[in-house]
């Protein structure tokens, strides 16, 4: 355990002071969170091997899934990368600084355990006033993952890295919550043709204009053993809630009805449920025995997006038996910030999904409930 010190910063013009303690930390080889334009990063110096293992420490992360490095500037890019193929230039210059994180060939000064052992090395480029003062004022590369437990829904505030990482780490940044609010989108530009290995805050679309041969999965990508995933992210369970979640779908409306006997006998049955709604649906269930998260307006995909980690953090804290989630519709989601959406609420829900107009759909929410209990102990 350590003493945790906590800095609160103006996000746009962060204390100088705050920035210079929290450079030196990094120096001495300690961890620091801090936040960037997506989420809150746990960060060390990606030149430390020995610091690199604290961050796998702290967040009880297997140390095969590979971290991040941030850097000040792209043209710091050689100091951490090798062999960069020519479509480097271009993206760097349209989306950083920004949510996009490039996987490349791993250059020989980063500490090895950054990559998991791998060649390769992600890269990016953090937009985040507070992230660059600290990059700058640091000028090492910073190896960051979120900064929550492993497999808990990331941080979007400071208050939800001191739930998870308080005593866990030396010095957090507080700069308010962040703007986009799920991770950068991760392109591996190591294969060709160059495949989204996560979606996130840059869109599909707008990766397409530079890079038209993307390969890019419209449904989320599902991997369930560590070790043979190429990137941990698309590991199953992510981001999850502690309580059982599960996506509900069907047409908002027509379905009304049978969302309501569903919660209704499952709270004969003795279950508590907590429903996670877009706004516009919530006034339907209102008179229901049921605890109302509201997810944001159905059609505005940035709103969900900046909030979705905090109302799933929410909606674990109520201590209901079990969340149902309605899923965002692919409509909404082509092309933008909305393809990370659903494939976040996807993992959150450990890729579990019913239909309010199955008959067996009490069923399996009761099997779901039962079986997380048995996983749980
Ligand atoms: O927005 C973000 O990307 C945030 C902020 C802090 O920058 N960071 C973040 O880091 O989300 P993390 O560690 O939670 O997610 C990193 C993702 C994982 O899915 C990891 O498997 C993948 O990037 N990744 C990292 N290095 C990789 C590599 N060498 N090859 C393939 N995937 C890699
Ligand atoms: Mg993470």
């Amino acid at each position: 355990m350590v003493a945790t010190q906590v800095y609160q910063v103006d996000p746009y013009q962060p204390d100088p002071a705050a920035i210079t303690a929290a450079a030196q930390a990094l120096a001495a080889g300690r961890l620091v969170a801090f936040p960037t334009e997506t989420v809150y990063g746990l960060g060390a110096n990606a030149l430390d091997p020995a610091a690199v293992a604290r961050i796998f420490a702290a967040k009880q992360r297997p140390f095969t899934d590979p971290l991040i490095v941030h850097l000040a500037a792209a043209a710091q890019i050689t100091q951490v990368a090798t062999a960069l193929p020519p479509e480097v230039a271009a993206l760097a210059a349209r989306f950083w600084p920004g949510p996009l994180t490039l996987v490349l060939r791993r250059g020989p000064h980063v500490a090895p355990n950054v990559s998991a052992g791998r060649e390769s090395v992600a890269v990016r480029v953090p937009a985040h006033p507070v992230a660059h003062a600290l990059l700058l004022a640091c000028g090492l590369p910073i190896a960051a993952p979120s900064a929550n437990l492993f497999s808990r829904p990331s941080p979007t505030t400071a208050r939800h890295v001191l739930d998870d990482l308080a005593g866990r780490v030396d010095l957090v940044l507080d700069g308010g919550a962040t703007t986009i609010g799920l991770e950068s989108t991760v392109v591996d530009l190591t294969q060709t043709p160059p495949v989204l290995l996560r979606p996130g805050g840059v869109g599909v679309a707008a990766l397409r204009t530079l890079l038209p041969d993307l390969r890019a999965p419209s449904t989320p990508v599902v991997v369930t053993d560590t070790e043979a995933a190429s990137s941990p992210g698309t590991l199953l369970k992510h981001y999850a809630p502690r309580t059982p979640m599960i996506l509900l779908h069907g047409a908002a409306g027509d379905d009304d009805q049978l969302v309501h006997m569903l919660v209704r006998t499952l709270y004969t049955r003795g279950l508590r449920v907590g429903l996670l709604l877009p706004d516009e649906e919530i006034a339907h269930y209102a008179d229901l025995r049921a605890d109302l998260v509201s997810l944001g307006p159905a059609q505005d995909m940035a709103a969900i997006g900046r909030f979705l980690f905090a109302r799933l953090r929410e909606a674990d804290s109520l201590g209901v038996d079990v969340i149902l989630a309605r899923p965002v519709a692919e409509q909404a989601a082509e092309g933008g910030i909305g393809l990370a959406i659903r494939d976040r609420l996807f993992r959150a829900a450990e890729g579990c999904a019913i239909d309010a107009a199955d008959p067996a759909a009490l069923e399996i929410v009761l099997r779901v409930v039962r079986r997380r209990r048995i996983e749980r102990g």
